[in-house]
């Protein structure tokens, strides 16, 4: 990027704290404020009273609104810009030198032609605001599976966002020490404010909205957004897109993936990984309660969006939740769906686009059956029930540190990662796919993996049913090629000892008149069960043309009610759709074009010969 010239004048407060070591860090910073212009630099150092002061600060300026302190402790609510409410995948590139690394599932623009916009952007931008240094760990400090990365951002809802969701501040450029590898990462909401003119209370800009990443560099620009996934760099941008990029140049996994503890009555806890596509109840699968037919059954939580994998030396592979902090969606949240992520909401939070009760609580459509008479909506105006519109924006989130997750696993800052058994693969489809199937071995399980599909959600895209394919559930976040991300899939199993065993599964499978057929939610122990067993070699299974599936008595369906026809309904296969679906495969292998691995074009050979 553009260097620091001497004509520029560089912000008052442009010296790094003494106890910054690391010269290429220092020589960044100033780089980039000299390109920014901000008024201060501001080198965070993640202590709680930085937090409480930046919270306070954002309380004067109205971005934040502090919610009732008897019922939401330090609790607060931000209400968005609202053209600035969720992820832009149409706005998010991937800019490798060659066209080809970045493949169909990216956006590409040539890297020259990016950062000469990227600099054009950016000059200037951060005028009339502060510049936080947010030095940031991704894992706990000092694992060999964690990452350093250092997140520059003109909003200091980004900063202490920042501090819930990664562990940010001094200790981790004490772990950076003088010369350590980091992802360096530019965020400015691009709102430039001139001497005198009042800010707003969601700054983002209007006209120009930017998520950008160059594989070479491993770097991250971002402008224009202050929301989720846009702003907060270290999760989908650097834990998920430039993550993926490092995992496959050093032979590790980073995925889109909850990790759950399983532990049995009386035998050994597992661990399991699985991938869901957005609004497939990832978070509510991560926070699982048995029911109470299964006693002595016990599920925890390591992570509830992204697993970092890394082979063990004992040949198996190794898991840790790089976050350290949840950002949900909040809709559809409630004592029935998620009574543990509830419970971790009631203090420390904070709430973007929820709507406000009279008496300073939150809400959210589906929190309770009947909405209060009168809420302020997420827009700040007035809501009644029959007003006709959302009191929550539908991807209304919170903002939560993971240690108040009830059922988080007593290892889940374990730098050494937790063992994983079993991957799990899931989408939401109402036809063809069964509620559960075992893979029979690592390369079919990638093919399953590779071609699992979710339909979109009213409620996500505006259209019911389409359905998307969505390899891994990295559609939006695989930073390169999907045929090479599926080659180092294949390469990573092959190497390994024990490969954990691969499973798909479906919750969503409707019957003729369009009712779930699957109680889902907590009675999804029971399919965790025969997946533990089936590791255990304990379960049994038949052999179906898509692999390992759990006949009726297989099952543990005590204190459940469901007929053996109602189950053989859920697991049927049909033949007619079936041969649609691997058409649809194939239409998907197409577009990898020669990356595709040959592995898999016979895995394709042989489920079509099965459906003959
Ligand atoms: C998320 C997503 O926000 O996957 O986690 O969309
Ligand atoms: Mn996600």
């Amino acid at each position: 990027m553009k260097q620091a010239s001497t004509a520029v004048r560089l912000p008052d407060v442009q010296q790094a704290p003494g106890y910054v070591r690391h010269e290429k860090l220092k020589a960044w910073v100033n780089e980039i404020a000299a390109l920014t212009k901000p008024d201060n630099i501001y080198w965070c150092d993640g202590s709680q009273q930085e937090y409480d002061r930046l919270c306070n600060e954002m309380l004067k300026t109205g971005t934040l609104i502090r919610l009732n302190a008897e019922k939401r402790p330090e609790s607060f609510l931000a209400r968005s810009d609202p053209d600035d409410v969720a992820r832009m995948e149409d706005r998010t590139f991937v800019c490798s030198k060659n066209k080809d690394d970045a493949g169909p599932n990216n956006n590409w623009i040539d890297p020259v032609e990016m950062k000469a916009t990227m600099n054009r952007l950016f000059d200037g931008c951060m005028r009339g605001r502060t510049m936080y240094v947010i030095p940031f760990s991704m894992g706990p400090l000092g694992s060999h599976i964690s990452h350093i990365g250092v997140e520059l951002t003109d909003s200091p809802y980004v900063a202490v966002s920042m501090r819930v969701m990664t562990r940010i501040g001094t200790p981790v450029l004490d772990v950076l020490g003088n010369d350590g590898f980091f992802v360096p990462c530019v965020h400015s909401v691009g709102m430039p404010l001139s001497p005198g003119q009042k800010d707003v209370v969601w700054p983002s800009n209007k006209a120009e909205k930017w998520i950008v990443h160059f594989p070479e560099d491993k770097s991250i620009w971002s402008f224009g957004s202050g929301y989720g996934g846009n702003a907060l760099l270290g999760k989908k941008c650097f834990a998920l897109r430039i993550a993926s990029i490092m995992a496959r140049e050093q032979g590790w996994l980073a995925e889109h993936m909850l990790i759950l503890g399983i532990q049995p009555p009386n035998g050994e806890k597992r661990y399991i990984a699985a991938a869901f596509p957005s609004a497939c109840g990832k978070t509510n699968l991560a926070m699982l309660i048995p029911p109470n037919a299964l006693p002595g059954w016990k599920v925890t939580t390591i992570g509830e969006d992204i697993a970092w994998i890394k082979p063990g030396k004992d040949g198996r592979l190794y898991a840790i939740n790089p976050e350290a902090g949840a950002f949900g969606v909040e809709p559809g949240t409630s004592a029935k769906t998620n009574p543990n992520c509830l419970e971790a909401l009631n203090r420390n939070v904070i709430y973007t686009n929820v709507a406000m009760t009279p008496d300073g609580d939150v809400w959210w459509e589906g929190l309770t059956k009947t909405p209060p008479a009168k809420l302020i909506d997420w827009q700040g105006k007035e809501w009644t029930p029959d007003c006709g519109r959302k009191a929550a924006h539908p991807n209304a989130r919170f903002t939560v540190p993971a240690e108040q997750i009830p059922c988080i696993d007593n290892d889940w800052e374990n730098p050494a990662g937790v063992p994983i058994s079993a991957f799990l693969f899931g989408g939401r489809r109402s036809t063809t796919v069964p509620l559960v199937t075992e893979a029979k071995d690592w390369v079919s399980g990638v093919y399953q993996a590779a071609t699992m599909a979710s339909e979109t959600t009213a409620a996500s895209t505006g259209a019911q049913g389409v359905v998307r394919r969505d390899p891994f559930a990295m559609l939006p976040f695989c930073g390169y090629h999907f045929g090479d991300y599926f080659k180092h899939w294949l390469e990573v199993g092959a190497k390994l000892k024990n490969p954990p065993r691969v499973f798909g599964v479906n919750w969503f499978r409707l019957n003729q008149k369009g009712e779930f057929l699957w109680p889902g939610y907590g009675e999804n122990m029971r399919v965790l069960k025969w997946i533990v067993e089936r590791c255990e070699g304990k379960a049994g299974a038949e052999e179906t043309p898509v692999g390992h599936a759990p006949r009726f008595e297989d099952i543990d369906f005590t204190g459940m009610d469901i007929s053996r026809e109602q189950f053989n309904e859920l697991m049927s296969l049909d033949e007619g759709l079936w041969k649609k679906e691997l058409q649809d495969h194939d239409t998907l292998f197409q577009s990898l074009g020669t990356r595709l691995p040959e592995a898999l074009r016979d895995e394709r050979k042989r489920r079509g010969a099965s459906f003959a």
